[in-house]
């Protein structure tokens, strides 16, 4: 690893969404959780306020059935983890749930999500390598077990877009994983890069996956799509928790 300079990341000083009488939580606590930044060249190198957006709608969604939160030995894949914060946050609330996440090789994100999930003490979170952009390359029958081939019963991720990798090569990532696992929770910034975010909505209905933001008290009602001209360009940036789903087991949508 590079020279880095550690810093340590909690989500005391971020804005959450409200806690309403209607969200139910169930009180999740991330007193321990608490991981390293450090200056790579990815953008992995700190955690990002979507992943403590995520983590609040997660707690929230507990109570909702169709997430599947409920279920005992709940698997969890965790794309583009940055720092791991997320997964290791929700495997720590989430004791009989297996939470694993995972980064690009590339600027050193893997080994510096290896780094603080092994420094977490979290034995039920664990780390693999998933690069958008050629996990899709493995030989079905290779000895390399991609997580693409496991089971899981919810994908999640926060910020994840904001490139080529992001609009392109993620869309169709979840298209593949989304075949055999229920429901991904994936929090955006909305018109951060409103283009980008034309582009990865595009993306995701070519590859059939049905997009709705999800019902959330600190956030204005869903508008329609990113960019209705000319009301809706430079619009105001805000988190939204999105559920993407296969077009098999969804009928309608909207993002
Ligand atoms: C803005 S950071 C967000 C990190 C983390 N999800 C968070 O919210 O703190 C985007 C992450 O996506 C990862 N990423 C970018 N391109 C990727 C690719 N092709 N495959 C896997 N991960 C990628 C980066 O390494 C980085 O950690």
């Amino acid at each position: 690893m590079q020279n880095v300079d550690c810093a340590q990341s909690t989500h005391q000083n971020h804005t959450l969404p409200t806690k309403t009488t209607t969200m139910n939580p169930l009180q999740w606590s991330t007193e321990n959780i608490n991981v390293e930044s450090a200056p790579l060249t990815t953008t992995g190198g700190h955690t990002w306020p979507a992943a403590y957006h995520l983590f609040t709608y997660l707690e929230y969604a507990y109570d909702v059935n169709k997430h599947n939160m409920r279920k005992h030995n709940l698997r969890v894949l965790e794309l583009g983890s940055g720092c791991g914060w997320l997964s290791i946050a929700l495997a720590a609330n989430l004791p009989t749930a297996t939470v694993c996440a995972t980064e690009q090789d590339e600027g050193g994100a893997l080994a510096w999500l290896q780094h603080n999930v092994q420094r977490s003490g979290v034995g039920n979170v664990q780390t693999a390598p998933c690069d958008w952009t050629t996990v899709l390359d493995v030989a079905p029958n290779a000895q390399q077990n991609t997580v693409l081939e496991q089971p899981w019963d919810l994908i999640i991720g926060s910020d994840l877009v904001y490139n080529q990798a992001g609009t392109q090569w993620l869309p169709l990532v979840l298209g593949v994983l989304l075949r055999r696992c229920p429901v991904a929770l994936y929090c955006h910034t909305k018109h951060r890069y409103d283009l980008l975010d034309m582009e990865f909505f595009e993306a995701l209905k070519a590859h059939n996956i049905v997009c709705t933001e999800v019902y959330d008290p600190s956030s204005p009602p869903p508008g329609s799509p990113p960019l209705v001209f000319p009301g809706d360009l430079f619009g105001e940036q805000r988190r939204a928790v999105l559920q993407l789903t296969a077009a098999s087991s969804a009928m309608m949508g909207h993002c």
